[in-house]
């Protein structure tokens, strides 16, 4: 039998805990699938007098996660502290300067200063392995990199924040408004302590400048994601969405245009009948598709516990086969700066509009989206209510330059009630 493969775990909250707990609870198991025992050498966190209801006197402790990082008995550092410098950059460098591999959850870290540690890691000859960090428990890095590993990837689409996912599927069950279900969602404490991470889309977009970097052989390119949360979402459009037979998501979409790659991660409309509109609550969904296979679509638990440290664990096995690999999918040295797009490809809109209720607005409105090259498909004029007249219109294919030419020149027509709305609509 091999020798043991030995952890340092830094990072004692959920994940820690549940990667303790597996680890515990599964020595045979994982014995026998990897043929060699995974053993912690010592643990790290910031209190270590804190019940965490899961023993941890057979490990050493350290108040440093430098230090444990780099102690004799760790082989593998695993880094669940968070963040995007700070404690979990240094202890990660120092550990693979010691000539350790790292298994982290850090979304942050990774979309930040993925590059940096990527080509850290390969001059060292060590690895970085990081499944736990995007989409919690679904398996995405092992499919795009070594299950679609023969296709050129076509676009990566996916709803990868089970906050703001739960926010607006609460809304659509409950006719709330986003003000009273964040409310809600806060204390149930479903938000990260900075709630902005979630509904400011930033925690998402962490995980799609991941995936964007494996899926199309770039330098992972975060402040290249045209970013926008989901916080300007209304229970109206929600409602007049679902009446054009559409749901609104959070939407994280990657894909290369012919002249860049576009990279976004925006509340959008998908079809009713996609799968991505099924999604409901807290759930994560990965949409992959790549030229020779297709779609792949991958659905479950985004967080927690059991999920995340599921995600760890399959890092850390591959360590004990000897299963390793550029960090990225190919050698560090090997991806290309992105090139954003300076246009998104083209997309249906949808539009919702306040008209003041007077013969001939809704003709000026047709108008500026004509004079725009902007097509209607669909059109709905509902009830007026005192002040205006609501219209909700579904474009065909257009560019986002057209539709805030036409919203820029409905400004003038002076036919408006109020602001218009405009989402894409992503076709799935
Ligand atoms: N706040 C995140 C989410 C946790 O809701 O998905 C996992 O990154």
């Amino acid at each position: 039998m091999s020798e043991p493969l030995r952890l340092g775990i830094a990072g004692l909250g959920t994940v820690g805990v549940g990667v303790v707990k597996i680890i515990r609870q599964q020595a045979a198991l994982l014995e026998a699938r990897t043929g060699r025992r995974i053993a912690i050498s010592a643990v790290s966190a910031r209190s270590k007098d804190r019940d965490r209801g899961v023993n941890l006197n057979d490990y050493a402790w350290e108040d440093d996660p430098v230090a444990l990082a780099t102690r004799d008995d760790v082989d593998v550092f695993v880094e669940l502290m968070g963040g995007e410098d700070g404690p979990a950059r240094a202890a990660t460098e120092a550990a693979l300067k010691a000539g350790k591999d790292v298994v982290t959850a850090n979304k942050a870290m990774l979309a930040i200063n993925g590059q940096a540690l990527a080509e850290m890691a390969e001059a060292q000859g060590r690895a970085i392995r990081y499944e736990a960090a995007v989409a919690g428990g679904i398996p995405v890095i092992k499919t795009l990199m070594e299950g679609l590993a023969g296709n050129g990837i076509t676009r990566v689409m996916g709803v990868m924040n089970g906050s703001c996912n739960y926010i607006l599927t609460r809304m659509e069950d409950s006719g709330k408004t986003y003000q009273d279900i964040f409310a809600e969602a806060d204390g149930l404490g479903y938000l990260e302590a900075d709630p902005q991470l979630d509904v400011g889309g930033i925690d998402a977009a962490h995980k799609l400048a991941i995936l964007s970097a494996i899926a199309f052989g770039t330098k992972v390119d975060f402040d290249g994601i045209q970013l926008e949360g989901i916080e300007r979402v209304s229970i109206e459009d929600i409602r007049a969405a679902a009446d054009m037979g559409y749901k609104i998501k959070l939407l994280g979409v990657t894909q290369k245009t012919g002249r860049g790659l576009e990279q976004r991660m925006q509340p959008c409309l998908v079809p009713d009948t996609s799968p991505l509109a099924q999604l409901q609550g807290g759930t994560n969904m990965v949409v992959l598709e790549g030229d020779a296979v297709g779609q792949i679509v991958l659905r479950g638990a985004g967080a927690g516990e059991g999920p995340t440290a599921s995600a760890v664990m399959a890092d850390v096995c591959d360590l004990a086969r000897g299963v390793t690999g550029p960090v990225f999918g190919q050698p560090a040295d090997t991806l290309v700066a992105a090139t954003a797009a300076l246009t998104k490809l083209p997309a249906p809109y949808y539009l919702r509009l306040a008209l003041v209720d007077k013969p001939g607005a809704l003709a000026k409105i047709a108008t500026v989206l004509g004079e725009a090259g902007v097509s209607i498909d669909r059109m709905r004029q509902y009830a007026h209510d005192a002040a205006s007249a609501p219209v909700l219109i579904v474009t065909h294919k257009t560019t986002q330059s057209a539709i805030e030419t036409a919203i820029g020149a409905m400004d003038s027509t002076n036919v408006m009630a109020a602001a218009p709305v405009a989402l894409r609509i992503e076709e799935v």
